[in-house]
């Protein structure tokens, strides 16, 4: 990990403006400069960076973000590869923090598979090119097959002997630990014996983004029915299946240059599509696409062209995933393969013209596919036929950014037609969904801001009417609070203490949870405490460019949150008001003791219940002289708090 001293050093560097001036170019309007969206396609500018707020916004396509999210957006890149490209720009140097035992063995599991999955990968290279065996059986199979050298050197593809342990035995003359040989599933032991578990196979290896081999498919030569056709690595600590596009490795130049990424079954359609020049392709080995799969895709092109066999048994479960990659706003189209062919056999068939031509012209839309498969299956039958008509509108309600509102309105336009149904019906049906959805996610969203999964064990406070409901739920306050620690924290308070001293003096972290609802708000004014023990000075911008992407979005929501002064409160200060920057303390001040104000409230609100439900005096007159006391503290406190308002 790298240090949150070299994380605040790079920061302190950042400038929004160069950083994005040196992908695109900007030009000054105003306080802000402006340029073509890098993110959609548009003819005038509508690209704005503000270098005041140090972020981006785009208002064609509504994306927006900071430093960080423009690099991790435009480059591809994750935070960290994020931070280490402009630890280099600005010359900080990376101080890496003290990993933890388990975390180092884990890196020590997985840096060790890549380096036995090198070894191996070079092993079957060179058993391929340079063994007669490799050559007389891999080799020739591979070339029958018409793959030529230089795709099959770019592809890494190899031979494993027959023998029952050729690999085996030169991976442990080179000194690698049996434990983790069994767990790269390059190596069986059978009868206390290592053995190799690809023998007699052509080995396709599975690179990561940056080449790195992953595992491998190791393709059976003879034709045998007790024998799986491939045999694939085992889930390990680098290779997972489902994070895995074969071939997006040697795609992603080509992916992102035509905009569209093709998708085939298997490891010999990627290879000999790539020989036929033909190189944005990946594969997915067969299996329906999963979420991770799908958003990979989505780093790099918003197209996606799925090519199967025909009769493809996997064409229906490919199917079923795709639902999703519309709500991630992915065109999907599908393109059959004749004549019982796969993308490898046709296109050494037709030639690469012909299958390129083949792809453009028989593309079909994914929505209007499936819906002519169930049409097909449904027949008739006038109850599968409305199973349909829900099936479809349930589809066509996943599109629902804004952007690809038109996109909507087509299909709902098109699949009418095919229905032969009221285009309005289906509108309202569509509504349907999407209004479902939409209560479904309020659900959720309700849930976790009340931060209840995090809080099993603890009650949640019953609310009975509504002024307790109004209570229990002015979260404004708390970002209010929250806020002025972001921006005024590190300012002074008086002659000893600074701001964020004085706030921890008046709440303490252990207090936290007693006067804060919001459980992330909880989290970030801890990491803020730790940070600002240490010496770190923590502002909004350690926050906005914080690895979690939670307290990223939360230090944005704060930062962004509408705040006014209150017209009471220019009253007060009549003619003083220049700007909140000069009111800062009033401003701490108010937050804090805002929070106080409501707990108070909160506490007279639970007193004044157990008075009307107790039935004993002399407990009545305890609950009164609390009572008493608590609202001595409100008059005091609203009285401390004039009549600043928070709206
Ligand atoms: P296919 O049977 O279509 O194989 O499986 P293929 O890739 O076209 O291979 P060739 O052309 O016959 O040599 C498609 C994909 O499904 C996965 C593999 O990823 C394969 O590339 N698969 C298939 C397995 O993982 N295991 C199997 O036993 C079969
Ligand atoms: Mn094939």
């Amino acid at each position: 990990m790298i240090s949150q001293n070299t994380i605040q050093q790079i920061l302190s560097r950042i400038d929004i403006v160069e950083i994005i001036g040196s992908f695109i170019k900007l030009k000054k309007r105003g306080t802000n400069y402006l340029g073509l969206c890098p993110f959609h396609n548009e003819k005038s500018p509508s690209f704005t960076v503000s270098p005041a707020k140090e972020i981006y916004k785009c208002f064609g396509c509504g994306r927006s973000g900071n430093s960080i999210g423009f690099l991790m957006e435009h480059e591809k890149y994750s935070y960290v590869e994020a931070l280490r490209w402009l630890a280099q720009k600005y010359n900080v140097e990376i101080e890496e923090t003290e990993t933890t035992p388990e975390q180092k063995l884990q890196q020590l599991s997985a840096d060790s598979l890549y380096i036995i999955n090198g070894f191996a990968q070079k092993f079957f290279s060179d058993h391929l090119f340079n063994s007669e065996e490799g050559r007389d059986i891999g080799l020739s199979y591979l070339k029958e097959r018409g793959f030529r050298e230089e795709v099959i050197k770019k592809f890494q593809i190899g031979f494993n002997p027959e023998a029952r342990d050729s690999f085996a035995k030169a991976a442990i003359n080179a000194q690698y630990n049996i434990e983790l040989l069994q767990k790269s599933g390059l190596v069986a032991v059978r009868d206390e014996r290592p053995v190799d578990n690809y023998r007699g196979r052509i080995i396709f290896p599975v690179h990561n983004q940056s080449g790195k081999v992953l595992g491998f498919g190791a393709r059976i030569l003879k034709t045998n029915d007790k024998a799986p056709k491939y045999i694939n690595t085992p889930e390990n600590e680098i290779y997972v299946k489902s994070k895995i596009l074969y071939g997006s490795y040697f795609a992603r130049m080509a992916i992102d240059k035509a905009d569209e990424c093709l998708l085939v079954e298997g490891y010999t359609d990627v290879v000999s599509l790539h020989q036929a020049g033909i190189e944005n392709v990946v594969a997915s080995g067969g299996t329906s696409l999963t979420p991770d799969q799908l958003r990979l895709v989505k780093k790099y092109t918003n197209n996606l062209t799925i090519i199967y066999d025909g009769d493809s048994a996997g064409i229906k479960a490919a199917l079923r995933g795709l639902d999703l990659a519309l709500e991630e706003s992915l065109n999907v189209k599908l393109v059959l393969i004749p004549d019982r062919e796969d993308p490898d056999s046709y296109v050494n068939k037709v030639g690469p013209a012909a299958f390129t031509q083949f792809i453009a012209e028989n593309k079909k839309d994914f929505i209007l596919f499936q819906l002519g498969v169930m049409l097909q299956d449904a027949g008739t039958d006038s109850n599968k036929k409305s199973a349909v008509v829900n099936q479809v509108a349930e589809t066509i309600s996943k599109i629902n950014k804004a952007e690809d509102f038109t996109k909507q309105q087509d299909y709902i336009k098109q699949c009418a037609e095919l229905l032969k149904i009221e285009e309005s019906g289906l509108h309202a049906l569509v509504n349907k969904f999407i209004r479902e959805k939409i209560t479904k996610e309020e659900t959720r969203v309700n849930r976790e801001v009340a931060g209840n999964q995090l809080t099993e064990n603890r009650q949640p406070v019953e609310i009975e009417d509504d002024a307790a409901a109004l209570l229990n739920k002015d979260e404004p306050h708390e970002r209010a609070m929250v806020r002025s620690l972001l921006e005024f924290g590190l300012k002074p308070w008086n002659g000893e203490q600074r701001v964020a001293d004085h706030v921890f003096t008046e709440i303490e972290v252990n207090q936290l949870e007693e006067l804060i609802d919001n459980k992330n708000l909880i989290a970030l004014l801890k990491i803020y405490k730790t940070w600002y023990d240490e010496g770190l000075e923590p502002t909004a911008k350690t926050f906005l460019y914080h690895e979690d992407n939670i307290m990223r979005s939360l230090a944005m929501a704060v930062m962004d949150y509408n705040y006014e002064i209150s017209p009471n409160w220019k009253d007060v200060y009549e003619g003083k008001i220049e700007s909140r920057e000069d009111l800062y303390k009033e401003e701490v001040f108010s937050t804090l003791n805002y929070l106080k104000l409501r707990k108070i409230k909160r506490l007279i609100y639970e007193n004044q219940r157990d008075l009307e439900k107790t039935q004993s005096s002399e407990e009545q007159m305890v609950l009164l002289q609390i009572h008493q006391h608590l609202k001595q503290m409100e008059i005091d406190l609203t009285r401390k708090l004039g009549t600043v308002i928070f709206r």
